[in-house]
């Protein structure tokens, strides 16, 4: 059922599609409504019901707090569908360019491949048949035949020669539903549902500040399509990119990252795990740093001031919010030269 949707505030009405969400339609009329996750769990995309009705995909997503419950009327434009004509209230955008955001499609995909990295962590490869258009950084939800839909981020830019594949570093969570998925029930040559792009933690274009990019665990994927992409843009840019894992042997894609050195990143590892120290596997020597102990506290040993400084920085939920407090508060890191992807998981 197709049906109509205002959104106060924005110019004129908006067709919104069987299945689609009020985020998707709202994009896809060239809307800057606001989010971040795509996927319920982060509240940025929160808007006001004012009148019709709307299904919610995920009833309990943890971006509705128990007051905006209580209110009634609070909804999450990522995971509302509308099954009425309906009216929104949804905060205008202030600032970023989304006009160079593609338009979030819903299409199909067949999984090409996958290569295991770790033991719970593999490089899956989707087909798409046709070029895939994305800006480096973002991200595609994955949606399973029985309606499980998570969010990945694609590990490389955006291939201008028109390929049709995409990787993704897909770390399994135990008992997770997309990770039994993804991992126990897709065959090489399955169909995948894929929704996207979305993200806007992307790499920005024309900028010529130096840029530090941090990575923890699969945080990897967005962060190794933007340092890439920085260093193709701009051959003589400074960029120090940071890759955090709990053991040795998370650190992943070594011909990846020895590649992007030679582009010229500066390359820091740096492992939780205490027993690391003096260890360090082979292929190593490729990194300018390595050392035992959280990112977060290597880019702060390394940097006293970030204040001109473009910070991209991805990776689990826990990790990036306490990576922003320190970078903000103790390192002068300018808010809006900030570009992060929390993997809420
Ligand atoms: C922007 C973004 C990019 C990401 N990129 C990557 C990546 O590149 N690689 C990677 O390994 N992981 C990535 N993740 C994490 C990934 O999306 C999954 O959360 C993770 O794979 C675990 O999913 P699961 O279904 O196996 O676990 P589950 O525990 O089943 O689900 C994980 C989380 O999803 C939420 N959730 C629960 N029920 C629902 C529901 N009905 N609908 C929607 N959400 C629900 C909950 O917060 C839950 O904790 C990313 C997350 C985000 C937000
Ligand atoms: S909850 Fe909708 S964008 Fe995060």
């Amino acid at each position: 059922m197709t049906v109509t949707v205002n959104f106060s505030g924005y110019e004129g009405p908006v067709t919104c599609g069987p299945e689609e969400t009020l985020l998707r339609a709202g994009l896809r009329a060239g809307l800057a409504l606001p989010y971040e996750c795509a996927s319920g769990g982060c509240g940025s995309c929160r808007a006001q019901l004012v009148d019709g009705e709307v299904k919610t995909l995920w009833p309990d997503a943890a971006g509705l707090s128990e007051r905006d419950r209580r209110r009634g009327n609070r909804i999450l434009m990522c995971q509302s569908v509308p099954t009425a004509d309906c009216t929104v209230k949804a905060p205008i955008l202030d600032g970023p360019t989304v006009s160079r955001e593609a338009v979030p499609e819903r299409v199909t995909s067949r999984l090409l491949g996958r290569v295991e990295l770790t033991p719970d962590t593999a490089l899956f490869t989707l087909d798409f048949r046709s070029p895939i258009d994305f800006l480096p950084g973002q991200f595609m939800l994955l949606e399973s035949p029985d309606g499980v839909r998570r969010a990945y981020s694609m590990a490389h830019p955006a291939d201008g020669a028109g390929s049709t594949t995409v990787e993704f570093i897909i770390r399994a969570k135990p008992g997770g539903a997309a990770s039994s998925w993804l991992f126990d029930k897709v065959q090489v040559g399955d169909e995948i549902l894929v929704e996207g792009p979305y993200g806007r933690a992307y790499a920005q274009p024309g900028s010529e500040r130096p840029a530090v990019c941090i990575a923890g665990g699969t945080g990897l994927a967005p962060i190794l399509a933007i340092t890439e992409e920085l260093l193709v843009e701009n051959r003589g840019r400074r960029v120090d990119l940071y890759i955090g894992a709990r053991m040795a042997g998370d650190i992943v894609l070594l011909d990846r990252l020895a590649r992007l050195n030679e582009l010229g990143a500066r390359v820091a590892v740096s492992v939780e795990d205490p027993d690391f120290a003096g260890t360090e596997p082979a292929g190593w020597a490729v990194f300018d740093d390595s050392r035992v102990g959280r990112v977060i506290d290597h880019v702060a040993d390394d940097w006293t001031d970030l204040s001109d400084h473009d910070i991209y920085l991805a990776g689990p939920a826990g990790m990036v919010d306490a990576a922003l407090r320190a970078l903000v508060r103790e390192r002068g890191a300018s808010a809006d030269r900030l570009f992060f992807d929390r993997f809420i998981a």
